[in-house]
């Protein structure tokens, strides 16, 4: 009854190892290099690609259950290996986009909805997680300025968002995983509250202990920081997201009503990351 765990050392894939580790089921970890994955010595770990077919069937022998990332060049070879490993259910970290944006138009749509038809149309069990924006993007977005001068340049301070806390995709993925009854089903996920930016911004300070000033920017110059840590698309991709965000409000999929736990707040996520913002 082993369940792999791709991307185990990744923000959701450790936690889905650790949850199902914590519930009593067998977990076999994974990673393209297991040199620096970081995983205990005893753990059963295997090193694997989900881009390099070969790899796959050594990774998936014996398993049942799978936790996957989506990784549109790799699918095809990942379906054939699980269906002739035996695997029954895929959980697989999708994203809101492919309901909310055009796969046409948005690139990051458009990787996720070929993960998802790929895994629809073959004969395996499935569940999508299909988040919005992750809390842990705060860290690649604001982490370096917060530590090197505790300022943040922010260009739509007053726009809302409904960051989620990768604990609670992790723990949704390990509820689909060892409940029944989440076979078929897709859950469009968001954080608990629709936050300003400035207010997330105000958790962090307080969570490290730091008054964080909060610069003004133009789009333009936001999106030139942005292209300095991420590629055209991402950066759009969030530039995009900020211009729309005033006013969203979560979206209604309960975290909570699925795992039976409350879902995390922003404030409890800059608690659990204040390390990182120091
Ligand atoms: N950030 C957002 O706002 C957002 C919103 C919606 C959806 N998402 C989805 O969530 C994903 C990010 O999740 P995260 O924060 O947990 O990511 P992460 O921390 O960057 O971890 C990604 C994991 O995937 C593994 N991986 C990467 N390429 C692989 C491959 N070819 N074969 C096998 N494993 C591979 C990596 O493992 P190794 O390096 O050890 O191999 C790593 O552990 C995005 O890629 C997107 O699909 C993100």
């Amino acid at each position: 009854m082993t369940t792999v765990v791709f991307g185990a050392s990744g923000n959701v894939g450790k936690y889905v190892a650790a949850g199902l580790d914590s519930l009593g089921v067998p977990v076999r970890l994974t990673s393209r290099d297991l040199s620096t994955a970081g995983f205990p010595p005893s753990a059963d770990a295997v090193a694997a690609d989900i881009e390099r077919p070969e790899t796959l069937s050594a990774a998936l022998e014996g398993a049942q259950r799978v936790f996957l990332y989506a990784k549109p060049d790799g699918i095809d070879g990942f379906v054939a290996a699980a269906e002739s490993a035996g695997v029954r259910h895929v959980v697989l970290l999708s994203s809101a986009a492919v309901v909310t944006s055009d796969p046409t138009l948005d690139p990051i749509a458009q990787v996720h909805a070929i993960v998802e038809a790929a895994i629809e149309k073959s004969g395996l069990d499935w569940t999508f997680i299909r988040p919005g924006m992750f809390a842990t993007n705060s860290l690649w977005l604001w982490q370096r300025t917060i530590r090197e001068n505790g300022i943040v340049r922010l260009p739509y301070p007053d726009a809302r968002t409904t960051p989620v806390h990768e604990k609670d995709l992790a723990a949704l993925a390990v509820t689909a995983l060892t409940d029944p009854g989440h076979e078929g089903r897709s859950y469009l996920v968001s954080g608990p509250e629709a936050l300003p930016l400035r207010q997330q911004v105000r958790h962090i300070g307080e969570a490290i202990g730091r008054d964080i000033v909060i610069e003004e920017v133009g789009a333009n110059q936001a999106r030139t920081e942005l292209l300095k840590i991420l590629p055209p698309i991402a950066a759009d991709g969030i530039l995009a997201a900020w211009k729309a965000g005033a006013g969203t409000s979560p979206v209604p999929t309960s975290v909570e009503a699925i795992t039976r736990r409350p879902a995390h707040t922003f404030a409890q996520w800059a608690h659990d990351h204040a390390a990182d913002f120091r």
